[in-house]
C-alpha cells in the first residue's frame, strides 16, 4: 500500500466572501475552516499535509506551525495551477494524495477513509467525493457513461443546459495516485470560461489514457458542503454547532436548551455538568464536571473546574476554581483567577486578580490588580482604584482581612493579614496586620432635630413665605 499524502488548496480569492480576510480563515464554531479540513486529512492517514496558500496568507503558518508543510501559489491561474505549486514540496510521488479544498469544514477522517479504502479497492487512477443535491448551482457536475463510469467534471460555468440538470456533482475532494495526477496536469489548458487551470480535467485525461476513474458518492451530502459565501458560512455553523452539541450530550452533559446553547469546536465540559438556556462557550474554553453554567452565561478562552457555578456572567480569559461562584451579573475580565470556593457575586467586576480560596467579593465591586488572599471579605461597593492615569498599581490584601463596605482601596495598599477596614473608609496608607483602619469623620447626631425643623417650616407656610 501507498504512502498518503494531502494537498490542501487555500490560495483561492474567495471573492463571494466580500472581505477582507481569506476565506480559509473565516471561522465555523471558533475554528479557521481549514483548520477542520487539515485535521480530517491526519485524521485519514495523511502523514504529509501540504497547505497551498498565497503570500497574503502568512497568519495560516501561525495557525499549524510546522505540523503542515506550505506551497505558494502566487497568481491564482484555478485548481489544476494550484496543486502543481505544491508538486515541489511532496517528497515522492510514489504515493496516494488526497487533494482537498481548504473550504469545507463538515468533511470528516471517516468519509476520506472511506474514499481512500474506494480508491484502493477499485485500483484508481483518481477518484472522487461526489453528492447528490437539490440545487447543483455552482458546482461541477460529474458526467457519467452508459455503464456509470465516470468520464468528466464539467463546470457549471463551461456547461451546457442538459448538463446543468444532472444534480450529482463534484465535492472539490478527490484521491489521485500522485504521478499519474502531475503527469495528466502537465497537459491541462486554460480554454475555458474562465481561462482558468481547471483540477477537474484531470480525470478526462486519465480517462482518454484509458486509465480508471473512479467516485464515491457521499452517503450525506450535507458533509461534503463548500464555503463560498457567507450563507453557507451560517449553514455550516448550525450544521457543526449541532454536532458538538450532540457529542457533549453523549458524554454526559446536560443542555437543557440545545437551540440557545452555543459551544465552540475546542471547548472541553465534563460529564454532569448542567448547562441552562443562552449560554455561549467559545474559544479555548474548558469546563469541569458538575459544573451549573447559566442562564444567560458568555465564556470566552477561560477556564471552570469542578463543581463551579456561574450564572448571568461574562468571562474572558478568567479561571474559576473548584466549587467557586460567580454571579448573577458579574464580568470577569483577563487574568482573574478566582481560587476554590471563591465567590464573585453581583455586579462585579474583576480585572487582572486574584481571589484567595473561599474568599468573597459579593455585590457592587471592582476589583483590579489586586492579589487578595484567602477567608477574605469584600464589603458591598468596595472599589480598588487602581488607576491614576498614568500606571495601574497593585492592590495587595492579606489573609482573613475584612473590607468594610464602600471602602476605597487608593493603590498601591496593602492590607495586612486579619485587618479591618471600616465602612465608607478611603484608604490610602498601607494597614499593618490586626489594625483597624477607618478614615471617615465622626457622625453628629443631633436630638429633636426633626421636629424643630419642621415647625420652622410649617411657620413660614402659614405665613405665606413658601408655597
Ligand atoms: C471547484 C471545482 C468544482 C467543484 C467545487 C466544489 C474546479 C475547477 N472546480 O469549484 O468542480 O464542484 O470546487 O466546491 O476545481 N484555489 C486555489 N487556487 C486557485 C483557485 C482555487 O488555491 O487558483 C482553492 C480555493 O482556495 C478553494 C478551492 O481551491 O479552497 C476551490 O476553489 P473554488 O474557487 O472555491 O472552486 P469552485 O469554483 O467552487
Ligand atoms: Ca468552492
Amino acid at each position: 500500500m501507498k504512502e498518503l499524502a494531502a494537498i490542501i488548496l487555500a490560495a483561492g480569492k474567495g471573492t463571494r466572501m466580500k472581505s477582507e480576510r481569506p476565506k480559509v480563515l473565516h471561522k465555523v464554531c471558533g475554528r479557521p475552516l481549514v483548520a477542520y479540513v487539515v485535521e480530517a486529512a491526519k485524521a485519514a492517514g495523511a502523514a504529509e499535509v501540504i497547505l497551498v496558500i498565497n503570500r497574503e496568507m502568512e497568519e495560516v503558518r501561525s495557525l499549524f506551525g510546522d505540523t503542515v508543510k506550505y506551497a505558494y501559489q502566487d497568481e491564482q491561474l484555478g485548481t489544476g495551477h494550484a496543486v502543481l505549486a505544491a508538486r515541489p514540496a511532496l517528497t515522492n510521488e510514489d504515493r496516494d494524495v488526497l487533494v482537498l479544498c481548504g473550504d469545507t469544514p463538515l468533511l470528516s477522517g471517516k468519509l476520506l477513509g472511506e474514499l481512500i479504502e474506494e480508491h484502493r479497492r477499485t485500483g484508481s487512477a483518481a477518484t472522487v467525493l461526489t453528492a447528490e443535491i437539490d440545487d447543483p448551482e455552482g458546482y461541477g457536475r460529474i458526467l457519467r457513461g452508459e455503464s456509470g463510469e465516470v468520464q468528466a467534471i464539467v463546470e457549471e460555468k463551461d456547461a451546457p443546459p442538459e448538463v446543468k440538470a444532472i444534480r450529482e456533482v463534484n465535492t472539490g475532494s478527490y484521491c489521485f495516485d500522485a504521478a499519474l495526477l502531475f503527469a495528466a496536469l502537465d497537459e491541462v489548458g486554460r480554454d475555458n470560461a474562465q481561462g482558468e487551470y481547471y483540477l477537474t480535467d484531470v480525470l478526462a485525461i486519465l480517462r482518454c489514457q484509458g486509465r480508471r476513474v473512479a467516485a464515491l458518492k457521499a452517503p450525506d451530502p450535507a458533509l461534503t458542503l463548500g464555503i463560498n459565501n457567507r450563507l453557507q458560512l451560517a449553514q455550516a455553523e448550525a450544521l457543526l454547532r449541532e454536532e458538538i452539541r450532540r457529542r457533549h450530550m453523549l458524554a454526559g452533559v446536560t443542555i437543557l436548551d440545545p437551540a440557545s446553547t452555543f459551544i465552540d469546536a475546542e471547548v472541553s465540559i465534563g460529564p454532569d455538568t448542567v448547562i441552562y438556556p443562552f449560554t455561549i462557550i467559545e474559544g479555548r474554553s474548558s469546563i469541569g464536571r458538575a459544573c451549573y453554567l447559566g442562564p444567560g452565561v458568555h465564556i470566552r478562552d477561560s477556564r471552570v473546574d469542578d463543581g463551579a457555578h456561574v450564572h448571568q456572567a461574562v468571562l474572558v480569559e478568567a479561571v474559576v476554581g473548584p466549587g467557586a461562584s460567580v454571579g448573577p451579573f458579574a464580568y470577569l475580565r483577563p487574568g482573574t483567577v478566582l481560587a476554590e470556593g471563591a465567590k464573585a457575586g453581583t455586579f462585579v467586576e474583576i480585572k487582572k486578580s486574584h481571589i484567595g480560596r473561599g474568599s468573597k467579593v459579593p455585590h457592587l465591586s471592582y476589583v483590579g490588580d489586586a492579589q487578595i488572599g484567602s477567608g477574605v471579605n469584600i464589603g458591598a461597593g468596595t472599589i480598588t482604584c487602581n488607576y491614576d492615569g498614568f500606571r495601574k498599581n497593585e492592590t495587595i490584601i492579606e489573609d482573613e482581612v475584612f473590607i468594610g463596605s464602600n471602602t476605597n482601596l487608593v493603590a498601591p495598599v496593602r492590607i495586612g493579614r486579619g485587618a479591618y477596614t471600616g465602612a465608607g473608609s478611603t484608604i490610602t496608607r498601607d494597614v499593618p496586620p490586626g489594625a483597624l483602619a477607618l478614615e471617615r469623620s465622626e457622625q453628629r447626631t443631633i436630638p429633636g432635630w426633626v421636629n424643630r425643623h419642621r415647625e420652622k417650616l410649617s411657620c413660614a407656610k402659614e405665613k405665606g413665605k413658601l408655597e
